[in-house]
Order: C-alpha cells, then sequence, then structure tokens
C-alpha cells in the first residue's frame, strides 16, 4: 500500500489524513496518509528515511515549508513563486519534486463557489507566506488587476514587484485603496486574533465576494464584518484547505477528486 504523511510541528490537529482518506475510498485508490510531529530540527532527517521506507509522498505544513522547499531537488513553477513547498513528491529515480498547491486550494474553491476570477478586479490584504502562496494562481486565471495591501507597506510593494511579470498587479497603502474590488481576500492572520484591516467600509460593502483563509467553528470577525456591510458571498478557508490537499491527490494518484462531500463532512465537525 502507498504510504504518504503530513509533517507538521505541532500537528495534532491536522485534518489532512482524514481528507486523503475519504479521497482515497471516493476514487478507488489504495493508500496510507498519517500525521507526523517532526522535531524543529529533524525535518530533513525525516523526509530521507520515509524515503527510505518505500513513502511515495508528503505534506508539509508549518513550519517546514521553507526547508522543504530548500530540500527539494526540482520545484513547480509555483512552488518557486511561492518560496514554499506543501507538497512532495518521491520520484521513482530517488529525486524529490517540491510542489505548493495552496494556492490551487484557493483558486479552485472560488471556482466551485462560482466565483469567477477572469476579469475580475482583485484586493488581496496581507503580503506573508499565505499571500505570496496565492498570487500566481490568481494572475494564471487572468484577473482584470491584482492590488496587494498590507500592513507593513513595503512588504506589498515587493510582493506586487516580484510577480509583475506575470500579469497586471501592483500594492498599495490600506488607506489610499480606491475603485471597486469585485474579490476581496484576507490572508493575513489578523482575523485569528479578532483585529479587521484598516480598510474603509465602502471599499469591503462594494465587493461582491469576500473570502478569509482563516476559518474556525465560528465565523471569521472580517466575513460578519462583509457581511453585515451587506457583501453578498462571504467564504472561509476551509474549501481553501480542501481544495490544496486534492490537488497533492490528483499529483501522486492521478485522478482529481471530488471535494464536496468531504467539504460538508468537515464543516460539520468544525
Ligand atoms: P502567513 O504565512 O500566514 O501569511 P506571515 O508570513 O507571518 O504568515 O504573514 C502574516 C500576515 O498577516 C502579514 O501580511 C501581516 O502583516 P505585516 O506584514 O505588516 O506583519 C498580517 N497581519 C498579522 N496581524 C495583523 C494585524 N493585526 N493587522 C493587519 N495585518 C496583520
Amino acid at each position: 500500500m502507498d504510504k504518504y504523511v503530513v509533517v507538521g510541528n505541532p500537528i495534532k490537529h491536522s485534518k489532512s489524513p482524514f481528507i486523503h482518506q475519504q479521497f482515497a475510498q471516493q476514487t478507488d485508490q489504495n493508500i496510507v496518509y498519517q500525521k507526523e510531529l517532526v522535531d524543529l530540527d529533524g525535518f530533513s532527517a525525516f523526509i530521507q528515511q520515509f524515503k527510505a521506507v518505500g513513502g511515495k509522498g508528503c505534506n508539509v505544513t508549518v513550519p517546514f515549508k521553507e526547508e522543504a522547499y530548500a530540500l527539494a531537488d526540482t520545484l513547480s513553477e509555483r512552488a518557486r513563486a511561492a518560496g514554499a513547498v506543501n507538497t512532495l513528491i518521491f520520484n521513482a529515480d530517488g529525486s524529490i519534486t517540491g510542489d505548493n498547491t495552496d494556492g490551487q486550494g484557493l483558486v479552485g474553491d472560488l471556482l466551485n463557489q462560482q466565483v469567477a476570477i477572469k476579469e475580475k478586479r482583485i484586493l488581496v490584504i496581507g503580503a506573508g507566506g499565505a499571500a505570496r502562496g496565492c498570487i500566481l494562481p490568481i494572475l494564471n486565471q487572468s484577473p482584470s488587476e491584482v492590488v496587494i495591501a498590507n500592513r507593513t507597506a513595503s512588504k506589498a510593494a515587493s510582493l506586487a514587484q516580484q510577480f509583475n511579470h506575470a500579469g497586471n498587479i501592483k500594492s498599495c497603502e490600506f488607506a489610499e485603496l480606491s475603485g471597486v474590488f469585485d474579490i476581496i481576500i484576507n490572508s493575513t492572520s489578523a482575523s485569528l486574533s479578532g483585529a479587521l484591516p484598516p480598510i474603509d467600509e465602502s471599499i469591503i460593502a462594494q465587493a461582491d465576494c469576500c473570502y478569509d483563509m482563516a476559518y474556525g467553528s465560528e465565523e471569521t470577525c472580517f466575513l460578519a464584518w462583509a457581511r453585515e456591510l451587506g457583501v453578498a458571498k462571504t467564504i472561509d478557508g476551509l474549501g481553501m484547505l480542501v481544495g490544496q490537499a486534492a490537488e497533492s491527490f490528483r499529483i501522486w494518484r492521478g485522478v482529481l477528486p471530488k471535494t464536496d462531500s468531504v467539504l460538508n463532512q468537515m464543516r460539520q465537525g468544525l
């Protein structure tokens, strides 16, 4: 039976084993998928050992995504763009490929929920790792413009600069945001601590869709704010989590699983 693992620290609450077992059942694949708590200085040794005992691939979560990026022998374009790897593929020749499926998870979730990206104007709030991972997959959907706004403006500027070869992208101070954004994506960790980004309410109110990469049993404060301001579609990051897993599964197994029923089960379990 082919073996996979998700590696992180902490890892106890990871839903990945559940999600991948559901995908395996749905697509009739015979796999084992476990979670592994790895010491902060033990990532590389664990990966080599897991590969040596016949592991086929690995998901990587906090805090090892940059280390996985450095460890991979080859990288997908989107992993290179993200500067981080969440999916390792152990190739038959012994080499390791690093990929990043987080951005596709977001894009796939938006499209699943009938939110079109093509020719839409998109605001990304935040300029950390989560934002960086999703920029290229978003630009690949041909939005009319992507604007990045961040508390530390210089980080938004350098992120926009990094991707300006790939599409129409710029950065902007929170206070200078103007015009209508069709989709607003919150990639900051602010909602986890109950904080709202300092964005004018009129910017939020005019959006068709607000997306928060965070999720929880309660609606995030960002989505509650957007809903109260009249935004018709508010979506949390649970679908992105399931979507990135589906894309990893596709890479490893050659079949893209459906996400709806897993997402429903996850929602009920929150
Ligand atoms: P991640 O990998 O999850 O993106 P990160 O790289 O630490 O984590 O980035 C966190 C993001 O959330 C950053 O954009 C950060 O803004 P700064 O670059 O100015 O630090 C943003 N963030 C965190 N707390 C915030 C808050 N209370 N208000 C606004 N932005 C916040």
